[in-house]
């Protein structure tokens, strides 16, 4: 593949498990990424956040009421934001009755169990630090997580592990405290703004809809923080035509629900 990570592959984009393979298990749980593995997949996403005990934990929104039985369980406790609840309180939840009863009893994972998880089955991350403005200092606390777990070893870093966000802060912060890192903008910045980010990241990373040949071309003719050629990563394809549509684009990498479609669409 073309590789999302710091190696660069021959063939065509790499194919990332967006919330693991989300379009056929609840997303951003330990199913999903087994079931990604299952499929073949070895990229899998996922999204990071911080209970009030100052847990990681592994959900995409910032509230815990979609993906849950949060309203059931705790009804007074309106908008059930992450950030309000304890470790212990999230770890009681289910995550996967809401996607279908075959998941029931699916648990929010700790990103620490979600690390052990994409460890035993031999996958590589993205990790994106999810709304990093409600959260300071969640680089500092997910790089912990990542060292303790093993996954800040060189070979991890170099080969397995790619940090990214919507926040540049956080993306610098990462960048700042472990250079070794590979990280990646969510977002397309103006073409002349990319040498600023070229500074303290190595992905630039766009939605499919607003990504174009030449927007590609422009990230390509840069050098990322580690002297590499910048890459592009682009979200949510979950159709062949555009998973077409990107491939020719000439993308390093396409972040998919349906990482079957787009693996049939582009060939890899
Ligand atoms: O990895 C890219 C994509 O996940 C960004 O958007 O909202 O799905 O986290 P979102
Ligand atoms: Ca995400």
């Amino acid at each position: 593949t073309r590789a999302v990570g710091p190696d660069p592959g021959p063939d065509g984009p790499a194919v990332i498990a967006h919330r693991g393979a989300s379009a056929y298990a609840p997303e951003n749980t330990l199913a999903a990424i087994d079931l990604a593995d299952r499929m073949g997949f070895d990229w899998v996403e996922n999204d990071v956040q911080r209970t009030k005990d100052g847990e990681l934990v592994v959900v995409h929104d910032d509230s815990l009421a979609r993906t849950t039985d949060v309203e059931q369980r705790f009804p007074g406790r309106s908008p059930w934001k992450i950030k309000d609840f304890t470790a212990a309180e999230i770890a009681t939840l289910d995550a996967g009755s809401w996607f279908g009863p075959k998941f029931a009893g699916a648990r929010v994972p700790t990103l620490r169990q979600y690390v052990n998880r994409v460890e035993r089955n031999h996958q590589k991350l993205l990790l994106e630090i999810k709304k990093p403005e409600l959260y300071p200092g969640i680089e500092k606390d997910t790089l912990r997580v990542l060292r303790r777990a093993g996954w800040l070893s060189l070979h991890h870093v170099k080969h397995r592990l790619v940090i990214q966000s919507f926040g540049a802060d956080s993306v610098k912060a990462v960048h700042e405290q472990r250079p070794d890192i590979t990280t990646g903008f969510l977002g397309a910045p103006a073409v002349a703004d990319l040498p600023k980010y070229a500074r303290f990241t190595d992905q630039i990373n766009p939605p499919h809809t607003s990504l174009t040949g030449a927007y590609t071309a422009a990230v390509h003719r840069l050098k990322g923080a580690h002297g590499r050629q910048l890459k592009v990563n682009t979200w949510t394809v979950n159709t062949a035509a555009d998973a077409a549509r990107v491939d020719d684009f000439g993308v390093d990498g396409i972040i998919t629900n349906h990482p079957d479609i787009v693996r049939d669409a582009v060939g890899d």
